[in-house]
């Protein structure tokens, strides 16, 4: 029996214990260490990294990238992309979602999970067709939530279409950590039997499942599950990656992954995990377990978001409430599985129906984008009265939202100008504007100093 893994510490760990803030520097030294450990991925780049980079870090991301395939000779690059979202938080055009595809792909991406907030697949067309022209594996991906509406078959059915569209493989992503073992084990053999590609599962620790959730899923067939070094996993992070391959080779299944290397990575990472430790970036706290997410569905990045939200109004008292808000907003909007963009959209109006004294007395231009169809399909129907008090007699788009977005890169190019030098700076332009500007113009001054420098020094 063989099963992979894939390392998640670049990304995925990291996004969710300590805000995506880690910098190249922290984890350049120990890439080529990490090219060795036998996984079958490396998750370094996509969902949140992106946005950090040029926000907080100071750093482009599509360096970032180059720098670190320069680095992994053997083992594949792998990326999260939120579909027409590319890592943004809105719907760009499709010019734009494939010229962005193909580039990640030519800066040394491999693997693409690709998925929709919504699970509504025409919002991840483009993005898997452009990733399969450009020759990398393409990861389908089911987004896993529970409510009165979602059922197993609804799930079989997305992973039959997610085939017929062509992607290589089907991921079952339960950004909560909300799936229990027993779903798990349920959900991976139905989708053995009616599909016929490898299913990837991806979970977090947050309820405290994590572990137990892999291993039965690995029991029905599963056959790749996202890990974490021991020392950034579990909490909000993955389960680890060392305790999944003992216990998975005692049991009979070969990871191929070294044990000795697995040390030596998680030695390296011990005093990176401190240092954010000691900024206060890494709260100790998201490493542990938080039970709530299996009562409000939660995931724990939108937990830490509500606190810091209510936190900034000083109404942290009101956090309760807030949080039992949540299910019922979730209701009222069809039951859209609460993942980037949807977690914040209904966190966001979940705070203001309490704050607010009066619900949907302030409805977010999200919320208002959401009902008018702009975000996709909701799973289920949405509360027909809401969509009365926010629309009026507007009606909603029924289409593939994008259909009716004018072409953008010759756009962004122009209004951008100098300032961007390469095709991958005016992708950076086009997915976040104010940031990308913002980053690009501090490098151009940072370029002009130097050359002063220079200069004066001769
Ligand atoms: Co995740």
């Amino acid at each position: 029996m063989k099963i992979k893994i894939t390392e998640t510490v670049l990304r995925d760990g990291q996004q969710s214990l300590m805000a995506t803030r880690m910098p190249i520097e922290d984890f350049l030294p120990v890439l080529e260490k990490m090219d060795q450990a036998g996984y079958y991925s490396m998750e370094c780049w996509g969902g949140a990294t992106f946005d950090s980079c040029l926000r907080y870090l100071d750093e482009d991301p599509w360096q970032r990238l180059r720098t670190i395939r320069k680095h992994v000779k053997n083992t594949k690059l792998q990326m999260l992309l939120r579909g027409q979202n590319l890592l943004g938080y809105k719907h760009y055009p499709d010019d734009i979602v494939r010229a962005f595809v193909r580039k990640s792909v030519e800066c040394g991406i491999d693997i693409i999970r690709i998925f929709d907030a919504l699970n509504d697949l025409r919002n991840i067309e483009v993005a898997v067709d452009e990733a399969i022209k450009a020759g990398a594996h393409v990861s389908g991906t089911l987004c896993y939530t529970t409510s009165p509406i979602h059922s197993l078959d609804m799930f079989v059915d997305l992973g039959k279409q997610l085939e017929k569209m062509g992607c290589h493989s089907i991921c079952i992503k339960d950004m909560a950590g909300i799936m229990s073992p027993k779903e798990a084990y349920d959900l991976v053999s139905a989708l053995k039997q009616n599909v016929k590609l490898p299913i990837v599962v991806h979970t977090h620790g947050t309820t405290g499942m994590g572990s137990m959730t892999l291993l039965k899923a690995a029991e029905a067939g599963a056959d790749v599950i996202d890990c974490a070094i021991a020392c950034l996993s579990g909490g909000t992070s993955q389960p680890p990656t060392e305790t999944m391959h003992y216990v998975l080779e005692e049991m009979g299944w070969e990871t191929g992954l070294d044990k000795n290397v697995l040390k030596e990575i998680n030695d390296f990472f011990k005093p990176v995990r401190d240092s954010f430790i000691k900024s206060g970036m890494l709260n100790p706290i998201v490493m542990g377990t938080d039970p709530d997410a299996l009562n409000y569905q939660v995931p724990g990045g939108m937990l830490s978001n509500l606190v810091a939200q209510l936190t900034a109004q000083n109404k942290l008292d009101r956090f309760q409430e807030v949080l039992e808000e949540v299910p019922r907003v979730r209701k009222d909007l069809g039951y859209p599985p609460l993942v980037t963009p949807s977690s914040q959209m209904v966190g966001v109006q979940a705070t203001n129906n309490v704050l607010a004294g009066e619900r949907y007395k302030m409805v977010s231009k999200e919320i208002k984008a959401y009902l008018r169809g702009e975000y996709g399909k909701a799973p289920g129907q949405v509360d027909e009265d809401l969509r009365k008090k926010v629309l009026g007699d507007e009606q909603p788009v029924t289409c593939r939202f994008a259909d009716l977005l004018e072409p953008g890169f010759e756009k962004y190019k122009a209004e951008i100008g100098d300032l961007a030098r390469t095709e991958e700076d005016v992708l950076s332009y086009a997915a976040f504007p104010q940031v990308a500007e913002a980053f690009l113009e501090r490098r151009k001054e940072r370029e002009e100093r130097a050359v002063k420098y220079s200069i004066e020094e001769m």
